[in-house]
């Protein structure tokens, strides 16, 4: 989704901006633009729809300048135009913003700038910013409200002065033609993380992007302002008062984000799972005694063995991780645990147990619905950790307890190796759970050193990973792809659908098999393909009741199943077996050969395979 990145310095601003915008390429967008304070006290505005490369390609040789803004954009308010990308200039040109967030009360506080004589250029909710500033800036009368007066020539009182009136989300970073060298900053919902160097400031909405420069970083909070210049960053609160902040230091080993020998980074993560589980698990299996430790949570068997039941939030992929883990605490730990969609939990007015926990599961740590989930549970007075992989995203410090999950950088917008190891994450803590409860040691012992298994079943999938192919042929063509599994492998089911109608843009259902006679069955007709996801885990033979079922109807079967089983695999079209599992983990199996079948897929059609259309990797807006 939208990304920022800023730059103030010695250096001439211009490449660093465009390399910084590359490094946000990930996070998907349409188009993009930059602005840079020339040292003629003037603000130089390029845009494009497309890529940051289009952009740059657009671009002089040479801006001259050493401070400037650029933005990706992901389109909310207004199309994909030229007119609507990021920067926005008020009237005279002298102040450019990039923003990222929604603006709610866009509508009424335009109605006043237009009724005011402000001429807008763009449909964006963002450009009301940009004029808002600029009417307080030139210490013009109130709209309709209280102004302060002071505001007039000083850029942090007139952006606290529009700040006060938007209702919504923003992170935002503004330069002034009139204030060299300094960029402005504010955030509320949306991220913002300052990065410290020597005699020169980045300001990125995402840390990634900050890590070419420097690892000493300032995290803005909901409800601050920040002024950035050549020495650092000065933080304030919204009624003005200045803040102090902390440096944190991102991680050194956040991993390896180049695409190396692959032509996609969604194949090359496919393929780093079994080492990114390998470091999920490392020193969180305690196989003697049957348990795992996950020291984040900084809950002891005291704590542990009072929890009445366990709530999971996420959104997407994360969602699909959760209602896997959610299967996985019941069985072993035998306390009602739940999955739901964090969107609809944060909305519904929950009721909140106190004595409960949640859990918020996200690879980004930036989903504002899942953050916004988050922060009700907490308002409710409930306990919420993280299951994060950006160390130090917003959802890790909202929840300040939890479990990163060690997944390392995730470039291709469709999630593969995050959901893994989420899935594990969560198998952790059902383990670790459970053994304060009925798990007897043999029986934690059984599944620890099955996890400790796990990458080796993962490796050995992938480098035989079957008939991909000719599943990829039943399915191209088709109108609509049913997916069908049961207990864990209706998440896994699930989990594929969403991969193959992202990356290859075939509409698919997904539903647990025993609710296909239900309805989708309605949709079945002779060649329709079906995948069936039933691994040997004691409720296979339901799920091949309900692939007969399919069959009767002419359904091209693609099943999934466990190697050996030569019953199962005889009833499909397509057999493709995985690596024998322990029960409980048969996830981490089934649902590599779906990732495989959407990556290729998406490449038969001609997708746009890590950037899918209209899909953003980090969703920051609700
Ligand atoms: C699917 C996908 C999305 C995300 C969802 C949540 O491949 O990537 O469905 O899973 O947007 O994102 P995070 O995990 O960052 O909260």
């Amino acid at each position: 989704m939208c990304g920022i990145i800023a730059y103030t310095g010695p250096r001439q601003a211009l490449n660093l901006l465009v390399d910084g915008l590359h490094r946000l390429e990930y996070r998907g967008y349409d188009s993009a633009g930059i602005a840079v304070q020339s040292p003629k006290g003037q603000l130089h505005v390029e845009k494009q729809v497309g890529r940051v490369t289009e952009l740059a390609r657009k671009l002089p040789a040479k801006v001259p300048g050493t401070c400037g803004i650029a933005h990706t954009r992901w389109a909310t308010h207004g199309g994909v135009t030229t007119e609507n990308c990021h920067p926005h200039l008020d009237a005279l040109e002298r102040i450019a913003v990039v923003h990222n967030g929604i603006i709610e009360n866009m509508g009424p506080l335009k109605a006043r700038l237009v009724a005011e004589g402000v001429r807008f250029r763009s449909e964006t909710d963002t450009e009301v910013i940009v004029h808002l500033i600029a009417h307080f800036y030139d210490g013009m009368g109130a709209l309709g409200d209280s102004v302060s007066p002071d505001a007039a020539g000083d850029p942090v009182v007139a952006l606290r002065s529009a700040l006060a009136r938007l209702r919504g989300t923003w992170g935002l970073a503004v330069i002034f033609a009139d204030h060299p060298g300094v960029v402005f900053a504010a955030r509320n919902g949306s991220p913002l993380v300052v990065g410290l160097g020597e005699g020169e400031t980045f300001l990125a909405s995402d840390p990634h992007a900050l890590t070419p420069h420097t690892r000493r970083v300032v995290f803005l909070h909901d409800g601050e302002l920040a002024r950035i210049d050549t020495s650092g960053v000065q933080t304030y609160r919204l009624d003005g008062a200045s803040k102090s902040h902390t440096v944190d230091t991102l991680e050194q080993e956040w991993g390896d984000s180049s695409l190396g020998e692959f032509p996609h980074y969604m194949l090359k993560e496919i393929h780093e799972q079994p080492e990114a589980l390998r470091q999920c698990l490392s020193g969180r299996l305690v196989v003697e005694e049957g348990t795992a430790r996950l020291g984040g949570l900084d809950l002891g068997p005291r704590e542990l063995v009072r929890l009445p039941h366990v709530t999971l939030l996420g959104c997407g992929t994360a969602f699909h991780a959760c209602l896997v883990g959610a299967g996985a605490i019941e069985q072993l730990a035998r306390i009602p645990a739940r999955a739901e969609i964090a969107s609809e939990h944060r909305l519904r007015n929950p009721v909140i147990d106190p004595e409960a926990l949640f859990f918020a599961v996200s690879q980004s740590g930036e989903t504002a619905d899942t953050l916004g989930a988050v922060k009700e549970v907490q308002v409710k007075g409930g306990q919420v950790m993280g299951v994060v992989n950006v160390v130090g995203s917003s959802i890790a410090r909202a929840c300040g307890r939890g479990v990163y999950i060690h997944s390392g950088p995730e470039m291709a917008v469709a999630s593969t190796k995050a959901f893994s190891n989420m899935v594990t994450a969560l198998l952790l803590f059902a383990l670790q759970l459970g053994r304060t409860r009925a798990l007897s040691p043999l029986q934690g012992r059984e599944l620890a050193v099955a996890l400790q298994d796990a990458p080796s079943l993962l490796r050995a999938y992938l480098a035989q990973p079957g008939p991909i192919e000719d599943a990829v042929r039943a399915v191209i063509g088709a109108k609509m792809v049913l997916f069908l599994g049961r207990g864990a492998s209706a998440a896994v089911a699930a989990e594929g659908a969403l991969k193959l109608m992202e990356v290859a843009y075939i509409p698919c259902v997904a539903y647990p098999s025993g609710e296909m006679k239900h309805g989708p069955i309605a949709l079945l007709e002779p060649g329709s393909p079906v995948v069936v996801i039933a691994p040997d885990d004691g409720l296979k033979d339901k799920t091949l009741s309900n692939l007969q079922e399919c069959r009767a109807r002419g359904a091209r079967i693609i099943l999934i199943y466990t190697e050996g089983d030569h019953e199962a695999a005889a009833l499909a079209d397509v057999a493709i077996a995985v690596p024998r599992s322990h029960p409980l983990l048969s996830p981490l199996v089934t649902v590599l050969p779906l990732q495989l079948l959407a990556y290729r897929a998406g490449l038969a059609l001609g997708r746009d395979i890590d950037r899918p259309r209209n899909l953003a990797k980090s969703v920051t807006v609700e």
